[in-house]
C-alpha cells in the first residue's frame, strides 16, 4: 500500500538526519502531530526543534529556521510548496506529512499525504503515527496521541467512529493498553466531564427534539423518565461515564423514542468513544474528544507548546496551564456562540454569513462557525469573517487583512459543496489566499474586498450545487 511504503521512506529519511525541525499547525491535530513526531525523532537521539504557525504563509515562513536541519512539515505544507521553493529548500531538506490538497510545483518534495491514498478520514497525526511506527515498532505508545489528533480533526464524526487506517491506530493503542474502545455509547461531546443533563442538551448531531438546547428538559428526562439521580454521586453531578450499562440503555431508548416520534433517524444516537485508562477519571484528558479540545484551547490561544508538553506526558505545570486555557477557551466560545445567535447571520441563496469584526480572534472563529452551524440553518454553509488582531508577532501590521472561516456538514458535501475550492477561488479573485477541506476551509483576504466577498462565495457555491 502507498501509505505504508511512503511512511517507510519518510522514516528512513528522518533516521538519516543529523537534526530536524518540525513545522506544524496550532490546532489539535497539528499539536498532536508535532508531539508524535517529536517523540519519535528524539527517541532516535536526533536533535529536534519545533515551530508552530497558525498558517503557513509568507509572513510565517520566517519562523522556519535557515539551517541545515531536515524540515518536517506536518499538517501543513502540501498546499504551500511554492513557499518552500521560494525559500530555496531542496528535495533533500524537506518531508511533508499532510492531508491537505497538494500544490503543483517544480520541486518534487517528498510527501506522505493521506489524500494520495484516498484516505479522507486520516488526519496528519495519524499519518505521522505511521511514520513513527516505521521508525520503531515500539512507538505504538504514540497511538493514543494520534487518536486525539484524528478525533480533533473530526475524522470520527461522519461514521460515528474512526475507520480505515485511523481505526487501526486505535487497535495499536488497545494492544498497548492505553486506549479503551467504548462502543455504542452516547454520541455526545463531554461524556467524561460534563454534567449529564448539560451533555445531553448540547447534543446537536443528532438534534434531539425537546432535549437539544434545553438542559431543564434533559434533567427532567434523566430524573423522572429514566429515574436517574443525577446529583447522587459524592454530591457531584453525574457524568455519562458514571452510569451502569442498564442506566445507559434506559436513557438511550428514551432519546431514541423522541427521535422516532419526530420522524427522525436514530442511527446517529450512538458512537464509538476512545477512553484513556491511564488518565484520571473526570479529567479532560480522559477521552480523545475532550483531550483534543484542550489542545485546541492551548494552540488557538498561542500556547501550542503547552499542549504538546501535555501530549508528551507533562501532568505538572503544563497541565495546570492547559486547564486554565481550556476554561478560558470555553468561556470565549460560549460568548461567541451567543454573539452569533444574538446578532443573527445574513442568509444568501447558498450561504449564511456574519462579520464579527475584532470581537473574536481569528484563531477561534472557525470553531465558532462549526458550532453555530448546528444551531442555525444546517442546509447552508456558514462563513464567519473577522479582523486579524494586531498581535504583531511577525512584526507586521495586519490592519488590512480579513480572516475568513467556513464550515459545512457531510450532507452538503455529499451534495457537491466544496469549501476548499470555493474559498481558494474566491480569495484568489481578490488577491488573497485560502484552502482547507471540502467541509472546513479558511482564507485571508484584503479588507478592501470584504464587501463583495460573500456574494462571490455565494456565486461559487451556487455553481457547485448546479
Ligand atoms: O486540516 P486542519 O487541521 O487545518 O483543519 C482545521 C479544522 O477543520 C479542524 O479543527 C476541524 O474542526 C475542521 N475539519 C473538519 N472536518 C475535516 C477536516 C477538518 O471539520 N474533515
Ligand atoms: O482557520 P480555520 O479553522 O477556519 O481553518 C480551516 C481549514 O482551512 C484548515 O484546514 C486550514 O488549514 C485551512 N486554511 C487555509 N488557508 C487559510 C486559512 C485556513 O488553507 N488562509
Amino acid at each position: 500500500m502507498g501509505l505504508y511504503r511512503d511512511a517507510q521512506e519518510a522514516a528512513e529519511k528522518i533516521k538519516e538526519a543529523e537534526s530536524a525541525t518540525i513545522i506544524s499547525h496550532i490546532d489539535a491535530d497539528g499539536i498532536a502531530s508535532e508531539a508524535v513526531m517529536r517523540q519519535a525523532i528524539s527517541r532516535e537521539a536526533i536533535d529536534v526543534k519545533s515551530v508552530f504557525v497558525r498558517q503557513l504563509e509568507p509572513l510565517t515562513m520566517k519562523h522556519v529556521p535557515e539551517d541545515d536541519s531536515l524540515k518536517v512539515f506536518i499538517d501543513l505544507g502540501a498546499g504551500q510548496q511554492n513557499l518552500l521553493e521560494e525559500r530555496g529548500l531542496s528535495e533533500d531538506e524537506v518531508i511533508i506529512i499532510d492531508h491537505h490538497i497538494s500544490q503543483d510545483v517544480d520541486t518534487s518534495y517528498f510527501q506522505v499525504n493521506g489524500l494520495n491514498y484516498g484516505y479522507e478520514k486520516l488526519s496528519a497525526a495519524g499519518l505521522g503515527y505511521f511514520v513513527a511506527k516505521k521508525m520503531d515498532d515500539n512507538n505504538t505508545d504514540l497511538a493514543k496521541i494520534a487518536v486525539v489528533g484524528n478525533v480533533g480533526d473530526m475524522m470520527a464524526r461522519e461514521h460515528c467512529g474512526l475507520i480505515g487506517p485511523a481505526r487501526d491506530i486505535v487497535e495499536d493503542g488497545v494492544m498497548r493498553g492505553n486506549i479503551i474502545v467504548k462502543e455504542n455509547e452516547l454520541n455526545c461531546y463531554g461524556i467524561s466531564t460534563r454534567p449529564l443533563h448539560f451533555c445531553l442538551s448540547y447534543s446537536d448531531d443528532p438534534y434531539i427534539p425537546g432535549i437539544t438546547n434545553n438542559a431543564r428538559e434533559a434533567e427532567n428526562l434523566l430524573r423522572y423518565d429514566a429515574g436517574i439521580d443525577i446529583k447522587k454521586r459524592n454530591g457531584k453531578w453525574v457524568v455519562w461515564e458514571d452510569l451502569n450499562p442498564e442506566e445507559k440503555r434506559s436513557i438511550i431508548s428514551r432519546l431514541a423514542l423522541r427521535l422516532y416520534d419526530a420522524g427522525e433517524p436514530t442511527d446517529r444516537l450512538m458512537a464509538e468513544h476512545y477512553i484513556f485508562p491511564d488518565e484520571f477519571r473526570y479529567s479532560p484528558l480522559r477521552n480523545a474528544s475532550e483531550f483534543a479540545t484542550m489542545l485546541n484551547a492551548c494552540g488557538r490561544w498561542v500556547k501550542p507548546k503547552t499542549g504538546s508538553a501535555v501530549c508528551c506526558g507533562d501532568r505538572g505545570e503544563a497541565y495546570r496551564e492547559s486547564e486554565y486555557m481550556l476554561r478560558h477557551h470555553r468561556k470565549i466560545i460560549r460568548e461567541m456562540m451567543e454573539y452569533i445567535i444574538d446578532n443573527g447571520v445574513t442568509e444568501l441563496s447558498h450561504l449564511q454569513y456574519l462579520h464579527v469584526g475584532d470581537k473574536f480572534p481569528d484563531t477561534i472563529v472557525g470553531i465558532g462557525a462549526g458550532m453555530a452551524l448546528s444551531k442555525l440553518n444546517w442546509r447552508l454553509p456558514i462563513m464567519i469573517l473577522c479582523y486579524l488582531r494586531d498581535e504583531n508577532e511577525d512584526g507586521k501590521d495586519y490592519d488590512d487583512v480579513v480572516k475568513v472561516s467556513m464550515r459545512t456538514n457531510d450532507r452538503m458535501v455529499r451534495e457537491g459543496v466544496d469549501l476548499q475550492a470555493a474559498l481558494q477561488i474566491a480569495s484568489e479573485e481578490v488577491g488573497g489566499g485560502g484552502g482547507g477541506h471540502k467541509i472546513a476551509a479558511g482564507a485571508y483576504i484584503p479588507r478592501s474586498a470584504e464587501g463583495e466577498f460573500a456574494e462571490n462565495v455565494n456565486r461559487i457555491l451556487r455553481e457547485q450545487s448546479s
